[in-house]
């Protein structure tokens, strides 16, 4: 299995002799609980680069309340077990106080693409990301990072950043995975019960209905309205979201005219699922 480092300055060491020899390195950030998902970044991160970081930090700055942050399921010894069988050459994970050591008083902050959808629903959320992932990005000088399309809004908020503060890495978004019912794997599927999985299960065959509708020339406020009608027999409480959006900046469409994705947020059994697909251009 890959050793695990938890100090900047061992990383820099191991970075320095790749370097040295030439070597791609690719990045693949993650909190920890990994799953297929996670495993399909890691998957393509080896078959891109010569040698592969996956980090594993829960990132307390992203967290919007101390209970999610608290309840965050940390499984190093599984991880780690879980990576065994991909060809990962470094686990870091960080001390804390490699990533916020006393005093740290700098913040990251994107605009524009953090307009809406979670930055809207999880305010300084994006914050936190962008702050975490810049300094994953400098700490571990990877060439390409591997991120999941699952979380879109997010792809977009860390491909802007690292444009904007001009920091050499390509960021490369992969397909979502999904359980065979259609249920974007997830962490936090873990905290439903079968049968509130199963009701979950139902978001995906609705998403892709208005999906295929648009591709059809259907305007989209009435087919989001059906949606949300369905979404909630099918026991989601709360929709937060249910947004056609461009795929580049993330403004709002009412028809596919553009490359575009449909976005949602919706509360299920207590459990905050998120999902989105792409729509067919018109
Ligand atoms: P985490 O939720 O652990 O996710 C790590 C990466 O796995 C993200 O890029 C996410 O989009 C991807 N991922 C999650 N579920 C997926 C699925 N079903 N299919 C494909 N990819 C999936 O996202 C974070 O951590 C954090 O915000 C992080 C970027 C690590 C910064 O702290």
């Amino acid at each position: 299995t890959a050793p695990i480092i938890r100090r900047l300055s061992d990383l820099r060491a191991k970075h320095a002799d790749w370097i040295r020899a030439g070597e791609r390195v690719a990045v693949v950030p993650t909190m920890g609980a990994l799953h297929a998902g996670h495993l399909s970044l890691v998957e393509a991160a080896c078959a891109a680069c010569d040698r592969v970081i996956v980090t594993i930090f829960v990132n307390p700055r992203q967290f919007n309340n101390a209970s999610d942050l608290a309840s965050y399921p940390r499984t190093e010894h599984d991880d780690a077990e879980k990576l065994s069988d991909c060809d990962v050459d470094v686990i870091y994970v960080p001390d804390g106080d490699q990533i916020y050591p006393d005093g740290y008083s700098t913040n990251v902050s994107v605009s524009g693409v953090t307009d809406g959808l979670e930055g809207e629903f999880r305010p300084g959320h994006f914050d936190g990301v962008a702050t975490v992932v810049a300094k994953l990005f400098l700490q571990t000088g990877a060439h390409q990072a591997f991120f999941g399309q699952k979380d879109f809004q997010q792809l977009m908020v860390v491909r802007r950043m690292a444009r904007d503060l001009d920091i050499p890495i390509e960021v490369i978004g992969c397909e979502t995975v999904r359980e065979p019912s259609g249920l974007a794997m997830s962490s936090r599927n873990l905290r439903l019960s079968a049968e509130g999985l199963e009701r979950a299960s139902k978001l995906y065959p609705i998403m892709q209905q208005v999906a295929d509708r648009l591709a059809g020339g259907e305007s989209f406020a009435p087919l989001a309205d059906e949606a949300r009608v369905k979404l909630e027999q099918a026991g989601f409480n709360d929709i937060e979201y249910f947004d056609l959006r461009c795929e580049d900046r993330l403004q709002i469409l009412e028809r596919p005219t553009k490359p575009a994705r449909l976005l949602v947020a919706a509360w299920m059994d207590g459990i905050r699922l998120l999902d989105n697909i792409r729509v067919s251009q018109l």
